[in-house]
């Protein structure tokens, strides 16, 4: 059975219970850049833009994708070994779908990293696939070995995160190549979601494994302008695969989406002219926020293990408790006007973990809301 989306039922909670702080959904609080909306008139002054346009996206967002991929992911579609196609897609999570119905049929299996994002567990298990659950070690880190044992005659597809939903670790660029290699030498695609490329603190380094040499014939990349943009309405993302799925990924899209929101890709076009700065001007903020957020749980002590986390904007929390974690997030809400989301959404049935957002919060708001978060954990497990 395809599990409940956590986010509206802590999302309802939340609204039944004015003033608490949410650490529950993945958004950042920031805008697009203004220079986005100047792209509208553009759009309203065409009057054939109304009407369907290329399955595939419109040429002035695709222009600036393959740029951006080759200047600041080192993936270059043109070079012979890592040629590939872009397609704009509705978001990255209609990338991950459209890249699991093009490589899988019912009763395959698709590899995911344990915690998982829960969309991905969602969308396999919707495609009547299997998802293989391998653990990541206990900083969250990648465990290359585990990954190439569980790859079956079945198996179609390896799903790395990175940086990571739900944890916040950063995939080194070594592991991303070992489990790259796995793939290639297995006959196994790999699927790496990029969605918090810019979200890296300290000496952390994003890493894109389309841009190993030889990796165009097996390696998916999904991106998405909703957290480096603030896009996360407009609905915009894109993917890059081998050529030879061409064909599959039109097939699908066209019948899912027809194209992708035209307003919405001119609005793109306008946010990615503005460039990554805009974003790593926020990260420079969010860095603050994170420091705020680590000092405040350490001060908690040893009852509850909070691993490093370099990217995106999450802490994955394990707690020292039998409590199960809805029935924790809801004491936390009620009693402690702070909202998380319980760790078994993403796949973490044994223990009690939460996963700590703090993409959304203003500074002022953070002390605030962590300390919230770190008194009731206190006083839920008996600590303090
Ligand atoms: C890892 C990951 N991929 C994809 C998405 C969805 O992005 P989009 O809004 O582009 O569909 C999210 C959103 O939280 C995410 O965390």
């Amino acid at each position: 059975m395809v599990q409940s989306p956590i986010i509206p039922v802590v999302g309802e909670l939340i609204r039944s219970h004015p003033g608490v702080i949410s650490l529950g959904q993945g958004v950042v609080s920031y805008p697009p850049p203004r220079q986005a909306f100047d792209q509208i008139a553009e759009f309203l002054a065409d009057p054939e833009l109304h009407k369907y346009q290329a399955v595939y996206g419109v040429p002035r967002l695709l222009e600036l994708i393959e740029a951006k991929l080759r200047d600041e992911n080192g993936i270059d579609l043109k070079r012979a070994d890592q040629r590939g196609r872009v397609v704009v897609t509705a978001g990255g999570n209609m990338a991950f779908v459209n890249a699991l119905l093009a490589v899988a049929d019912a009763g395959d299996e698709i590899i995911l990293q344990t915690p998982y994002y829960f969309n991905h567990e969602m969308a396999i298990t919707m495609a009547n696939c299997r998802a293989t659950l391998v653990p990541t070690d206990e900083n969250y880190q990648l465990r290359p070995d585990l990954i190439a044992s569980a790859i079956t005659d079945r198996t179609r597809a390896v799903v790395t995160v990175s940086p990571n939903n739900p944890t916040g670790a950063v995939y080194s660029e070594s592991s991303l190549r070992e489990v790259n290699e796995i793939c290639r030498a297995r006959g196994v695609y790999h699927i790496n979601d990029e969605a918090y490329e810019y979200f890296t603190y300290g000496g952390a380094k994003h890493f894109s494994p389309g841009s190993i040499g030889g990796s165009g014939e097996h390696t998916i990349s999904l991106y998405s302008l909703s957290k480096a943009y603030g896009f996360a309405s407009w609905r915009v993302g894109w993917m890059v695969f081998p050529e030879h799925l061409f064909k599959a990924v039109n097939k699908i899209q066209d019948t899912i989406l027809i194209c992708p929101p035209v307003v919405s890709q001119f609005a793109a076009a306008g946010a990615m002219r503005v460039g990554a700065g805009y974003c790593r001007a926020q990260v420079e903020r969010l860095a603050s926020v994170r420091e705020k957020v680590m000092s405040e749980l350490a001060a908690l002590g040893d009852c509850v293990v909070v691993p490093p986390a370099d990217g995106a904007f999450y802490f994955f929390l394990k707690l020292d408790t039998e409590m199960k974690p809805l029935a924790l997030v809801e004491r936390l809400i009620k009693d402690h006007g702070v909202a998380a989301i319980p760790g078994n959404a993403f796949g973490m049935e044994n223990g009690c973990y939460l996963r700590v957002a703090y993409g959304a919060l203003r500074p002022e708001t953070v002390a605030e809301g962590v300390g919230r978060l770190a008194r009731g954990i206190g006083i839920i497990t008996g600590k303090r």
